[in-house]
């Protein structure tokens, strides 16, 4: 792997960083935090895929495991990853329904074989403006698709995320209409970048990233991989996700990154990498860096979007 040197944190910067840290903490931090579930190693082999291992050093895994949007435990960037170590991630089960020929409920046991584990590191590009390197383990969400058989008239594919008051504090909170709904275009779904994926960083989900499964899209923003999936269902008409039903001016059905199309509170041009901002007096002055054109997945992907006016289906 091929790291420019000026990708580097330079170790004084983490050092800085800590000092700031520790001095705006009333009370040392704990070395785990509580409840907090011992992380499981999960075993898979890198993606050969074309498009699927980013050269570019991935975020730590600290901060992409602390910095989270999960509505469903609070709305706050540091409340997922103390409010979702409730979460019950056995049993689980995902029912995958709708217009397909062998709809069938499938345990989290045997999704876990369904096919080969594989690692990608995808960059995640969230809409208000940051962006993590992460190291996802799973496998095209497509694996899946097949076992149920898409019936002709299958368009789109809505993706249900678990809504559970007992274990979620935030669906008090009409900030969204719960459960928490996303969806695709079928080829979209079906493009072997699509994952669904299981692990990140050489082990199981942690809660707080969407435990025990979430779909990860790397050419959309980041809202558009629904955490902790419990349904998934083919139709013949386009769901409407939550986001969209939310505020339908400021979200799009596809919401492909696209840095010529501005959301309406954030620009979309350039993106700050979380953790490079360390040290840089708390990311006042911290490095932009262009956002790319499907989020640098181009060529992969832009051919599913070919004739289509993007500023009008963004
Ligand atoms: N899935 C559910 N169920 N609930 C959510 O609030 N937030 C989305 C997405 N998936 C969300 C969700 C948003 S806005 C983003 S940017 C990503 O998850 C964040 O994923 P991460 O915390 O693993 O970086």
């Amino acid at each position: 792997m091929k790291i420019l040197p000026s990708e580097i944190t330079p170790r004084r910067f983490h050092l800085q960083r800590r000092t700031l840290l520790a001095a705006a903490l009333p009370v040392a931090l704990p070395v785990a935090l509580p409840g907090a579930a011992l992380a499981q190693a999960l075993p898979a082999s890198r993606s050969g895929l074309p498009g699927a291992l980013l050269m570019e050093p991935p975020t730590r895994k600290q901060d992409a495991t602390s910095y989270n949007n999960f509505y469903e435990f609070g709305t706050e960037k540091d409340e997922p990853v103390r409010q979702a170590q409730r979460l019950r991630t056995r049993p689980w089960t995902v029912s995958v329904e709708g217009e397909v020929l062998k709809p069938r409920v499938f345990g989290i046991e045997d999704l876990l074989k369904l096919a080969p584990m594989e690692e990608r590191i995808y960059r995640l590009r969230c809409v208000e403006g940051w962006s993590m390197v992460i190291p996802w383990i799973g496998y095209s969400l497509s694996a899946l698709l097949r076992q149920v058989e898409p019936t002709g008239k299958a368009k789109f594919v809505e993706f249900v995320t678990l809504a559970d008051r007992e274990q979620m504090p935030g669906l008090r909170s009409g900030v969204l209409d719960w459960p928490y709904v996303e969806a695709l275009r079928l080829d979209e779904a079906l493009h072997p970048l699509t994952l669904l994926s299981f692990g990140m960083y050489g082990e199981l989900l942690p809660k707080q990233n969407g435990a025990p499964l979430r779909l990860v899209v790397p050419w959309k923003y980041g809202f558009k991989s629904g955490k902790s999936l419990v349904r998934i269902r083919l139709t013949d008409k386009m769901p409407t996700p939550s986001w969209v039903a939310a505020n339908p001016r400021e979200y799009g059905f596809f919401s492909n990154v696209n840095p010529q199309v501005d959301h309406p509170r954030w620009s979309q041009a350039s993106e700050r990498r979380i953790g490079e901002d360390a040290g840089n007096f708390g990311g006042l002055f911290a490095k932009r860096r262009p956002t790319l054109m499907f989020n640098g997945y181009a060529e992969q992907v832009a051919s599913m979007y070919a004739g289509m006016d993007l500023r009008r289906f963004f």
